[in-house]
C-alpha cells in the first residue's frame, strides 16, 4: 500500500501489524529508533488547527531519525490564490517521501492522490466529517492495552456523531476486528441515518456494562450553516459526568480524542478520573504514528 487514506483500507491483519510494530518501537532504545527513517523527509500540510494530531506527526516522524517541515497554510501561498492543486504539485516538486495532511473537505486526498508519484507517501490526517485513519489506530492500540479482545466489547461513543470522522474511523477499525456491539448516542440530529441500527434510545442505556466509552466535542466548525444547536442543556442530556459513568462497567475505559470542553461533553472529574485513558490516547498517537510512518516509508 502506497498511500494511508482510509482505515477500510486496512485488513485486521494490516492492524495487528501496526500494533506490533508500535510495541517493538515503544521497547527500543532512542538510538535505535533514531536510525529507523534517518534521511527521510515529511511534510505536514494543515488546512485545519490542530494541537495533538500536528505535534505527533512532527514528533513521531523526529522521534525515528526523519526531517519533518511544517508548511503553515495561513503563512505560505495558498493565502496568495494559488490552487489546492498547485499546492501540491509544488511539494511533490521538491520530492519528500510523506505528505502528512489535513483537510476540511471531505475525500480532499482521494483528489490529489494522482498528483502523487509512488515514493511520496499520502497519510491522511483528517479529511472533513470522512476519516481520521492515525486517530483511530491510538483508539485501538489504546483499548488493546485495557482490554483482552475486540470481540466480546461493548463500546459507546456519545456526542457530535455526524460531524465525527474520529466515530466514522472507530467504528469502521473496531468492525474489522470483529466488535459487534458498538452503540451510538447524541441528539437525533446529529445521528447519521447509516448509523440508525446501533443508536440507543437513552443515555443510560447507552452506558450500561459499556467496556469503552467515547466522548466527542460539538464540531461546531463543521455544521452547516442551517444547523443550529442549543448547548445549554447538552452536559446534562449527553455529557459524562461520574453519577452516568457508574451505569459502564467497573472497568470501563473513558476516551476523548481531544481537544475536549470539559463541563460540556464531559465532566472535569471525569476526564482526570481513575478511568480517563485521554493523556494515555495522546502519548499512544506518537507511537502509532511512528508505526505508520514505519510502515509506509521504510
Ligand atoms: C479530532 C479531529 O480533529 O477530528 N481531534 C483530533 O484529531 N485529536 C476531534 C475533534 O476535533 O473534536
Amino acid at each position: 500500500m502506497t498511500h494511508l487514506l482510509d482505515i477500510k483500507d486496512l485488513n485486521k491483519a494490516d492492524l495487528e501489524q501496526l500494533f506490533k510494530r508500535a510495541d517493538e518501537i515503544q521497547t527500543e532504545t532512542k538510538a535505535l529508533r533514531l536510525n529507523r527513517l534517518a534521511g527521510k523527509q515529511a511534510v505536514c500540510l494543515f488546512y485545519e488547527n490542530s494541537t495533538r494530531t500536528l505535534l505527533s506527526f512532527q514528533l513521531a516522524a523526529s522521534g525515528l531519525g526523519a526531517t519533518v517541515f511544517h508548511l503553515p497554510v495561513s503563512h505560505s501561498s495558498v493565502q496568495k490564490g494559488e490552487s489546492f492543486h498547485d499546492t501540491i504539485k509544488t511539494i511533490v516538486a521538491m520530492a519528500p517521501d510523506a505528505l502528512i495532511m489535513r483537510h476540511p473537505e471531505d475525500h480532499a486526498h482521494q483528489q490529489i492522490v494522482d498528483l502523487l508519484p509512488n515514493n511520496v507517501h499520502l497519510i491522511n490526517a483528517g479529511d472533513g466529517q470522512n476519516q481520521h485513519p492515525t486517530q483511530s489506530l491510538l483508539d485501538l492500540y489504546t483499548i488493546r492495552q485495557h482490554k483482552t479482545n475486540f470481540q466480546d466489547l461493548k463500546v459507546t461513543i456519545i456526542g457530535d456523531i455526524k460531524h465525527s470522522r474520529v466515530a466514522n474511523s472507530l467504528i469502521d477499525a473496531l468492525t474489522t476486528l470483529k466488535t459487534t456491539n458498538i452503540v451510538l448516542y447524541g441528539p437525533d440530529n446529529l445521528m447519521p441515518k447509516q448509523y440508525a441500527d446501533k443508536k440507543a434510545d437513552n443515555i443510560n442505556t447507552a452506558l450500561d456494562q459499556a467496556d469503552v466509552v467515547v466522548m466527542l466535542r460539538i464540531q461546531k466548525e463543521r455544521f452547516d450553516k442551517n444547523e443550529f444547536l442549543n448547548i445549554n442543556q447538552w452536559h446534562q442530556q449527553y455529557g459524562l459526568d461520574a453519577d452516568k459513568l457508574k451505569l459502564a462497567n467497573k472497568d470501563a475505559i473513558v476516551m476523548h480524542p481531544g481537544p475536549s470542553n470539559r463541563g460540556i461533553e464531559i465532566s472535569a472529574e471525569v476526564a482526570d478520573g481513575p478511568q480517563s485513558v485521554i493523556l494515555e490516547q495522546v502519548a499512544n498517537g506518537v507511537l502509532l504514528r511512528q508505526a505508520v510512518l514505519y510502515q509506509f516509508l521504510s
